[in-house]
């Protein structure tokens, strides 16, 4: 299937898809990286590794709905199949959701249903949890709130700082989301009824 990772910023999770996807075995191949912002450093780490990497500047469109046509315009041209959500910092509308319902996937830094939205980290701390993680899930309108594919936990420690928490919850990202990609794109999770139906043990 050709994926395209949507992204804001630095990119990390992108890199690990992408390393992935370089094994002959993987069912899914990246085609294109899209950044809403211009100077985003994941746009660069994905022309060198030979991936067509292309800006969408939300600031030149007068409303989220046209910056949004742009994006689906960009994605039809390329024929992509699947969208990965990777540090992709607007909200989507309902439009652009429905038109991707099912083909369309995010990494979340919590434990969801746990803290939905921003700064998870902080807040995981604040309440105090003892463990903590990150979520792949398919992308519903409501924020964050999507049917969970994966997850992964990772402890909370006593000196734990919001840096020290995400960067242990980070790198369980790398890995989880190229397995849950993985398992989707070879039919071992799939949508059904709102849910995700596992067919296979990992
Ligand atoms: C990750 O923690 C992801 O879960 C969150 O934003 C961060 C993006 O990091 N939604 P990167 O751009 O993939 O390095």
């Amino acid at each position: 299937r050709r994926i395209a990772i949507l992204i804001s910023g630095r990119g990390s999770n992108m890199v690990s898809l992408m390393e992935a996807a370089r094994a002959h075995d993987y069912p899914a191949e990246i085609a294109l990286v899209l950044s809403n912002r211009p100077d985003a450093e994941g746009l660069d780490r994905a022309r060198d590794a030979g991936i067509e990497a292309l800006a969408i500047d939300h600031k030149a469109y007068s409303t989220r709905e046209s910056f949004e046509q742009a994006l689906d315009e960009a994605l039809h041209a390329r024929d992509i199949e699947f969208i990965c959500l990777a540090g992709f910092m607007r909200v989507l509308t309902n439009w652009f959701v429905e038109r991707w319902a099912g083909r369309m996937v995010n990494i979340h830094p919590s434990l969801l249903p746990l803290f939905r939205g921003t700064q998870t980290h902080r807040r995981a701390l604040e309440e105090g949890v003892l463990v903590h993680g990150c979520t792949v899930h398919f992308v519903v309108p409501e924020l964050d709130a999507g049917p969970i594919v994966a997850q992964a936990v990772v402890p909370v420690v006593p000196d734990d700082t919001e840096t020290s928490l995400a960067e242990r919850v980070l790198e369980q990202e790398h890995l989880l989301y190229p397995q849950a990609l993985r398992m989707i794109c070879s039919g071992r999770a799939r949508l059904d009824g709102g849910r995700v139906i596992f067919t296979d043990s990992w």
